[in-house]
């Protein structure tokens, strides 16, 4: 039996994005986003609302960095979402966390976040509110880079956003092989 549920955006998983972009007066800010995904291999997408601090931050500074939320960064990442720079200064300082520059782009890399993106502004649409990064680098913490270049899932911990539940829930489990396992069936 299945059940009908009207009109819910219940994608599994909605990554938690945590992105980050600097102030005016050049401290940082960061916003929690579940909206995006990738546009290509070396763009981001986002569905970012035009009142947000981060929109006016990013077109102000054509640069932002996308770090994804782990385990141990739920309730800071949490706050980044509840919190708006409009009204709140110095959010990331606030948080407890620390902001340093990058060195690609005019944007605040958040340094507790293990892995996070370094995007160059290419565009966004006031109607469909999406705005498409260019990732300038990928950084990454070594803890969790694996020999082969890869990220070890179950050491990172990475978290999604349950829409339905409104909850976070960590991934880490391997499964399968992409590219691989449907191979079986001929
Ligand atoms: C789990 C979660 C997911 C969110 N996803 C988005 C999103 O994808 N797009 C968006 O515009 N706002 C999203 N928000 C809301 C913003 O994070 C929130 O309005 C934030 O205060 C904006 O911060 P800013 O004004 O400092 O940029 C989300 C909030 C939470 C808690």
């Amino acid at each position: 039996m299945k059940k009908n549920l009207g009109v819910k955006a219940a994608v599994y998983p909605l990554p938690v994005l945590i992105i980050a972009t600097y102030n005016p007066d050049g401290t940082a800010n960061a916003m929690n986003a579940a909206w995006g995904t990738v546009a290509d291999t070396n763009q981001v997408a986002i569905c970012l609302s035009h009142g947000h601090k981060t929109v006016k931050n990013i077109m102000e500074r054509k640069a932002f960095t996308v770090s994804m939320a782990d385990a141990s960064l739920v309730k800071e990442s949490d706050y980044f979402g509840i919190a708006t720079g409009n009204k709140v200064e110095d959010k990331v300082k606030k948080a407890g966390l620390t902001a340093v520059k990058s060195e690609f782009v005019d944007a605040p890399v958040i340094e507790e976040y293990k892995l996070t993106l370094e995007c160059e502004f290419v565009s966004y649409d006031p109607e469909t509110e999406f705005m498409f990064g260019e990732i300038k680098n990928t950084l990454v913490d070594e803890d969790i880079l694996l020999e082969s270049g890869g990220i070890d899932i179950a050491k990172f911990r990475p978290i999604a956003f349950d829409t339905l539940n409104k909850s976070y829930v960590v991934l880490g489990e391997k499964v399968g092989n992409a590219f691989s396992d449907g191979k079986e069936i001929n």
